[in-house]
């Protein structure tokens, strides 16, 4: 077996729109080993989102993944890659309705407000498995209660309206996680959820990843998040990755400007109680993807005709398992 469970490769996602081609994605690479937790953060608009759909194909009009590779290794020894199966093969049928689990930022997106719980998750549950109605129900209940669900068998019944925002969640993890998934894609399941609510869903998810073994692609914009639940991280930055490695080494020694920044207006982990300044100006928008690093204009390290000129700089190995894309990381940080 692959001991990455998926590896991207040099994926580009862009959408054609009438002001032309906006590349939300610009060759992004990276790879999840299996049973681990890969964060990925970065501020609004960075392409996280573009990420995770391109891996699930779920990318829609004008976008379309142009180039690069998504490889899915299963369990059972084959190699997909998503970003070029055909949109009616069995394999993509396969992945995005078992292999790959997506919970999303609004619980009300994964589930039919027609339907009750009870029948949403057995139909998941049955889809999948080989098993009678009275054992999918069994499972379900099960499912529901390890979620932290009161009274399962009596939730079964009841319609998605009826839950408040944080068990909604709950029941999209359980619909998640009940087919054991190869690979769970989480984009800010807790975004939607007040704070307290937020802290129980993390850690329920964390949780039932180590319980159950799976592997996690997290997306969020808050490296207080990233510290809480993955093993490794990649920073994004205008569609490309800027820094990457295991979280340890990333965030106790981030050596990219932006990942600096980035931890730096972290009220709880810079060890101040007070809330810092966000990072100075603006995330460009795609039509104006600035020459050069891309973060240069917001860069407090920016050197002009280095770091404005030529194209996006590349990762480089700068310390064991942490890589980072800037020309002047070894300067800016005594390396
Ligand atoms: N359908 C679309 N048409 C045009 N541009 C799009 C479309 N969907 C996304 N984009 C653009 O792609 C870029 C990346 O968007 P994406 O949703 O991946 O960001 P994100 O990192 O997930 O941000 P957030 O934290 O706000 O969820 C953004 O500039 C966005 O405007
Ligand atoms: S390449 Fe230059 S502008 Fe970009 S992060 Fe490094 S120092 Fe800043
Ligand atoms: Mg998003």
């Amino acid at each position: 077996m692959n001991k990455n469970v998926l590896e991207v490769d040099d994926l580009r996602t862009s959408f054609f729109t009438d002001e032309g081609e906006l590349q939300a994605v610009r060759g992004v690479t990276f790879h999840l080993e299996r049973g681990r937790v890969l964060g990925l953060v970065g501020e609004s608009g960075c392409g996280k989102s573009v990420t995770s759909y391109s891996v699930m194909r779920l990318i829609q009009e004008p976008g379309r993944i142009v180039g690069g590779q998504i490889l899915l290794h299963t369990g059972d020894g084959r190699t997909l890659d998503t970003a070029t199966l055909n949109e009616k093969s069995e394999e993509l049928y396969e992945v995005r309705g078992g292999l790959v689990s997506m919970i999303f930022q609004e619980p009300m997106t994964a589930l039919s407000p027609v339907h009750s719980i009870g029948n949403q998750i057995c139909e998941a549950i049955l889809l999948h498995q080989d098993v009678t109605q009275a054992d999918a129900e069994r499972l379900a209940v099960d499912m529901l209660g390890k979620v932290g669900i009161p009274g399962p068998e009596e939730r079964l019944s009841q319609y998605p309206h009826e839950l408040s925002g944080g068990m909604r969640q709950r029941v999209v993890i359980a619909m998640a996680l009940v087919c054991k998934p190869e690979l769970l894609i989480a984009d800010e399941p807790t975004t939607a959820l007040d704070v307290t609510i937020q802290a129980q869903v993390l850690r329920l998810i964390k949780e039932l990843q180590a319980e159950l073994g799976t592997s996690v692609l997290f997306i969020t914009h808050d490296l207080g998040v990233i510290a809480q639940m993955a093993d490794d991280v990649a920073v994004m930055y205008l569609g490309r990755i800027v820094e990457q490695g295991s979280v340890h080494a990333v965030l106790k020694a981030p050596l990219h400007p932006y990942t600096q920044a980035l931890l730096r207006s972290l009220p709880g982990l810079s060890g101040t109680r007070e809330r810092l300044a966000s990072i100075e100006g603006t995330v460009p928008n795609l039509r104006e993807i600035p020459p050069g690093c891309p973060f240069h204009p917001r860069c407090e390290a920016f050197k002009e005709g280095l770091c404005d000129t030529g194209a996006a700089p590349e990762l480089e190995e700068l310390a064991a398992d942490h890589r980072v894309a800037c020309v002047r990381a070894k300067e800016v940080n005594g390396l």
